[in-house]
C-alpha cells in the first residue's frame, strides 16, 4: 500500500473519530457517533496492518508470524472487552473505564520498552549490521561484539521517555482508581477513604523531579538503567497521586487518567512516526481534559487540585460528621400519587439512587400515566447526577423516554418556580440548596432548583446523606413530602395508584 493511500485512510479514520465525539455529545446522535467510532477504528487497524505488511515485504521480514500474534491478541482482547462491556452494570461503568485506561497505560509502556530495546523494528533507526573492528562508526552508532548498532535519535528518546512515563503513571493510577471505585477489596490503598501522610506533596514533588532527571539522563545517554529507574518511579508516582483522593471523587480522576492515557498514546505515536496514533491520542487527551474540567466545574472542584491529587478529603470528612435528628413530613406512595394526579406540571429529578434501583422503566411508565391524564411531565438532568457524565441521559434513553421531555439544568431551572410538583427520585446533592450557602463544602456547585416548586416529593430509602456527605435542607421544608423506600418499588406503587 502506498504511503499516500495510508495517509488518506488515516485521515478518513481521524474524521470518523471526530464525528464520533460529535455524535456522542447528544443522546439522539450517540448511536451514529458509536458507528463512526467503530468504523474509524476498523479503518485505522486495517490500514496499519496493510502498512506493516508493506514494510515487512520491503525489508524481507517474515510477516505471517507477527500478524498471527496480533490477530490472537485482537480476538482475545476484543472478546474479553465485549464480554465485560456487555456484563457491566451502568453504575459500575467508571470502574470498567478505569480498568481500560490502565490497559492503555500499560500498552504505552510496553511499546516504549520494545522501541528502546529494538528501535530498528519500529523504523526508528536502521537495522544493526555486522561490521569489522575498526570500521567507521557514524550517526552515533556503536560497535558491540562485531555488530554496529545505531543510536536512537534524541527527539525519539524524548518522546519515548514521555510516552513511557505518562503510560506508567496512568497504569498504576488507574489500578488504584479501579480498586477504590469497586470498593470490594480489603487492601488499604483500594479503600474509598483518602490515604494521606505528612509531607505527601513534597514527596510527590521530589519523585516528579527525580523522574524528570532520570528521563533526561536517558535522553542524553540512552541508558537502560536510567530508563527503567525512571519507569519504576513513574509507577510509584501514579499510586501516590491517586491515593489521597476519596473514592467518591474517583470519576473525575478517571476522566483525568483518560486524558493522560491519550497523551501517552500520542507521545508513542511521535516515536513510531504514526500520524493515526498521534491524532487519536490527542483527541482522547484533549477530550478527557475538557470532560474533567466540565465535571470539576459542575461539582465546584478546583481542576488543579484534582491534577495535583489532593482533593476529596472534604467529602469524606463531611460524611463522617454526626447528624442531628430533625422531624420531616413523610407520606406513602399512594399519598404521592394523589398529589401527582392533581398537578398540572410535574418535573422529575432523577439521581444516583434511581440508577442503583434500576427504576428507569417504572419512571417512564409513571410519567406515561401522568401524561395520559393531561399532566405536563418533564425530566430535569443535572450534569453530574449519578456517578458518571451523562449517567441520567443514558438511563432515561435505556427506558426510551422521549428526548423532548428531557431538559438540561440550565434550560429548566428557570421553570421550577411555576412547577406544581417536583419529584426527586434518588437524588440528593444535585438538589441541595446548601450549594447557595457560603462555607458549605458544595458552595458554588450549580444545582437543580427543585426547592422552588410549589410541592416537592422526595424518594430515598432513609435520611442518609448523599455523595457529598451533607444534610439537605430541602428534605425539611414545609412543602416537602418524603416517601421512603427503594425507588423502583415506590415508583411502581405510585404508578399502580394512578389509574
Ligand atoms: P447523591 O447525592 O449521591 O444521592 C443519591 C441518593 O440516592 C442518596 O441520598 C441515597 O439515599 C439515595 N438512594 C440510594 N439508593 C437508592 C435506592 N435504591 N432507592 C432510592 N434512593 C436511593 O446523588 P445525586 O444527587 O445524583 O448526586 C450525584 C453526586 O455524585 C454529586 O455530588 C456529584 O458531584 C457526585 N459525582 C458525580 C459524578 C458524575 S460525573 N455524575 C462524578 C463524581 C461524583 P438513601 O441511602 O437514603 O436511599
Amino acid at each position: 500500500m502506498s504511503m499516500s493511500l495510508v495517509t488518506l485512510l488515516y485521515l478518513v479514520a481521524s474524521v470518523c473519530f471526530i464525528q464520533a465525539l460529535k455524535g456522542l455529545s447528544h443522546p439522539t446522535t450517540s448511536i451514529r457517533g458509536n458507528v463512526f467510532g467503530m468504523s474509524g477504528m476498523a479503518i485505522a487497524v486495517l490500514t496499519t496492518i496493510a502498512l506493516i505488511h508493506g514494510q515487512a515485504r520491503a525489508l524481507n521480514i517474515d510477516f505471517g508470524t507477527g500478524i498471527a500474534y496480533v490477530l490472537v491478541a485482537l480476538v482475545v482482547g476484543g472478546g474479553l472487552g465485549a464480554f465485560m462491556a456487555n456484563k457491566v452494570e451502568m453504575t459500575k461503568m467508571p470502574e470498567l473505564v478505569a480498568f481500560m485506561h490502565s490497559m492503555i497505560g500499560l500498552a504505552a509502556v510496553f511499546i516504549a520498552v520494545a522501541a528502546v530495546a529494538e528501535p530498528w523494528a519500529f523504523s526508528i533507526t536502521p537495522a544493526p549490521v555486522a561490521a569489522a573492528i575498526g570500521s567507521v562508526t557514524a550517526n552515533g552508532a556503536v560497535l558491540i561484539d562485531g555488530v554496529l548498532r545505531y543510536a536512537i535519535p534524541t527527539g525519539n528518546r524524548l518522546e519515548l521517555f514521555l510516552g513511557a512515563a505518562i503510560g506508567a503513571i496512568t497504569f498504576s493510577g488507574s489500578v488504584i482508581a479501579f480498586g477504590k471505585l469497586s470498593g470490594k477489596y480489603k487492601f488499604r490503598l483500594f479503600q474509598g477513604a483518602s490515604v494521606q501522610f505528612k509531607g505527601q506533596h513534597k514527596l510527590n514533588l521530589v519523585l516528579g523531579l527525580l523522574t524528570l532527571a532520570l528521563g533526561l539522563l536517558f535522553v542524553a545517554t540512552e541508558s537502560w538503567t536510567a530508563f527503567f529507574a525512571m519507569l519504576a518511579l513513574a509507577f510509584v508516582m501514579g499510586v501516590l497521586i491517586i491515593i489521597p483522593i476519596g473514592g467518591a471523587d474517583m470519576p473525575v480522576v478517571v476522566s483525568m487518567l483518560n486524558s493522560y492515557s491519550g497523551w501517552a498514546a500520542a507521545g508513542i505515536g511521535f516515536s513510531l512516526n504514526n500520524a493515526m496514533l498521534i491524532i487519536a491520542g490527542s483527541l482522547v487527551g484533549s477530550s478527557g481534559a475538557i470532560l474533567s474540567y466540565i465535571m470539576c466545574k459542575a461539582m465546584n472542584r478546583s481542576f488543579f487540585n484534582v491534577i495535583l491529587g489532593g482533593f476529596g478529603g472534604e467529602a469524606t470528612t463531611a460524611a463522617s460528621g454526626a447528624k442531628e435528628q430533625r422531624p420531616v413530613k413523610s407520606g406513602s406512595a399512594d399519598d404521592a400519587a394523589f398529589v401527582l394526579s392533581n398537578a398540572e406540571t410535574v418535573v422529575i429529578v432523577p439521581g444516583y439512587g434511581l440508577a442503583v434501583a434500576r427504576a428507569q422503566h417504572a419512571v417512564k411508565e409513571l410519567a406515561q400515566k401522568l401524561t395520559d391524564k393531561g399532566i405536563t411531565v418533564k425530566y430535569a438532568i443535572h450534569p453530574v447526577a449519578g456517578r458518571m457524565p451523562g449517567h441520567m441521559n443514558v438511563l432515561l434513553a435505556e427506558a426510551e423516554v422521549p428526548y423532548d421531555q428531557v431538559f438540561e439544568m440550565e434550560d429548566i431551572n428557570g421553570e421550577f418556580g411555576q412547577v406544581d410538583v417536583a419529584i426527586i427520585l434518588g437524588a440528593n446533592d444535585v438538589v441541595n440548596p446548601a450549594a447557595h450557602t457560603k462555607g458549605s463544602p458544595i458552595y458554588g456547585m450549580p444545582i437543580l432548583e427543585a426547592y422552588k416548586a410549589k410541592t416537592v416529593i422526595v424518594n430515598k430509602r432513609s435520611m442518609a446523606a448523599g455523595y457529598a456527605g451533607l444534610d439537605n435542607e430541602l428534605f425539611y421544608m414545609d412543602k416537602t413530602m418524603m416517601v421512603f423506600g427503594d425507588a423502583k418499588k415506590v415508583v411502581e406503587d405510585m404508578g399502580k395508584a394512578i389509574e
